[in-house]
């Protein structure tokens, strides 16, 4: 058993390390990786300051190094690239790792489960100086395009709103939802703002810009869209700050802002996710040896199944509106701007 250093960038420098006992031992208890990892993509690595496929450079060395099969941890990013090296002939498998939880095809991520104890954590401590301060608190909380983390730490925070990508804002309406605390004798709020949350305006201009890249017809046109569509992103990546603004405008209340950022990233891994991950893990091993690739081995219920790669790559896992979280949390009062 060996593992390559820094993900897909070792894999195509052929820079790896035996994962003996040795080696293993003791890494259940550590966050991160002990390999290190980054976020090249195969078919796109830079290489001396420009974009260069490296998939041919990959199967090189998976030839060389007598592999037998190369699984994968990562979240969207990986299953993507390891659908490429699937697709170039090599044994691929992928495991579902990421705090975002937004992979298809699967119940859960590991990684969510840390990352939303420790997101709970950061509403409990905000709520203190919410509460005595008379404060809006708003905490950005990550999942990349998918609302899985801020909805499930804002419920088990007690965040009295939660803005979800899946569910566009107003202004308004979050402002209404803090008056109405106010006059029913709370005069402060927590606001937990997943990073991909956007106003009706900021979503509709990105479903605008989206389109752009769907309807594009040419791989230049599709490069170009993609590059609005990256700065439409970036103008819209301050408004957490901004909406702290607009609604300490709109309510009278003093308003900050807390980026939980990679806080929610690192540390000690829960019990849920060591347990996930031995799950998982175990499974694909013996997939592995069943000789079963171009797969993800995916989460169902208590039970770890493969699923296939096309089923999973270039696809996000989004928060259904209609998702029973969303339905608990606005039976205990909770607003989502909507
Ligand atoms: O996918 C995990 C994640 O933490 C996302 O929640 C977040 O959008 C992104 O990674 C941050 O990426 P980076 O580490 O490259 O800043």
């Amino acid at each position: 058993l060996i593992g390559f250093r820094d993900g897909m960038r070792g894999l195509a420098e052929n820079r790896f390390t035996e994962l003996d006992s040795a080696a293993l031992s003791g890494i259940l208890t550590v966050g991160g990786t002990i390999l290190g990892t980054s976020r090249d993509k195969v078919h796109k690595m830079m290489v001396d300051g420009k974009p260069r496929n490296m998939i041919d450079t990959i199967r090189k060395n998976y030839e060389k190094d007598e592999l037998d099969a190369l699984v994968c941890l990562g979240g969207g990013g990986t299953a993507k690239n390891a659908k490429r090296l699937s697709d170039a002939g090599m044994n691929v498998m992928t495991l579902p790792k990421t705090i975002d939880n937004d992979l298809v095809g699967t119940d859960r991520t590991f990684g969510f489960a840390t990352a939303l104890e420790i997101a709970t954590d950061a509403i409990d401590r905000l709520h203190s100086t919410a509460h005595s301060h008379h404060r809006i608190i708003l905490t950005e909380i990550m999942g990349h395009r998918a609302g899985w983390l801020a909805l499930g730490a804002g419920i088990a925070g007690g965040a009295d709103v939660i803005l979800l990508p899946e569910v566009p804002y107003n202004v308004e309406s979050i402002a209404e939802t803090i008056k109405r605390r106010r006059a029913g004798g709370s005069n402060f709020s927590v606001i937990a703002v997943a990073e991909g949350a956007r106003s009706v305006a900021d979503a509709a201009e990105l479903a605008a810009a989206e389109a752009l890249v769907k309807e594009a017809d040419s791989p230049e046109g599709r490069d170009a869209a993609k590059q609005h569509r990256r700065a439409v992103e970036a103008s819209h990546r301050a408004h957490t700050f901004a909406l702290a603004s607009q609604l300490e405008a709109a309510t009278g209340l003093e308003s900050r802002v807390s980026i939980l950022g990679y806080v929610q990233r690192g540390g000690i891994p829960c019990g849920r996710d060591r347990q996930l991950a031995t799950l998982l893990g175990t499974a694909g091993a013996d997939l592995v040896s069943q000789g079963v690739f171009g797969v993800m081995v995916a989460a169902k219920g208590e039970q770890a199944v493969p699923v296939p790669l096309e089923e999973v790559a270039g696809r996000v896992r989004y928060v259904p509106t209609d998702h029973p979280w969303i339905r608990a949390a606005k039976e205990v009062n909770t607003g989502f701007g909507d």
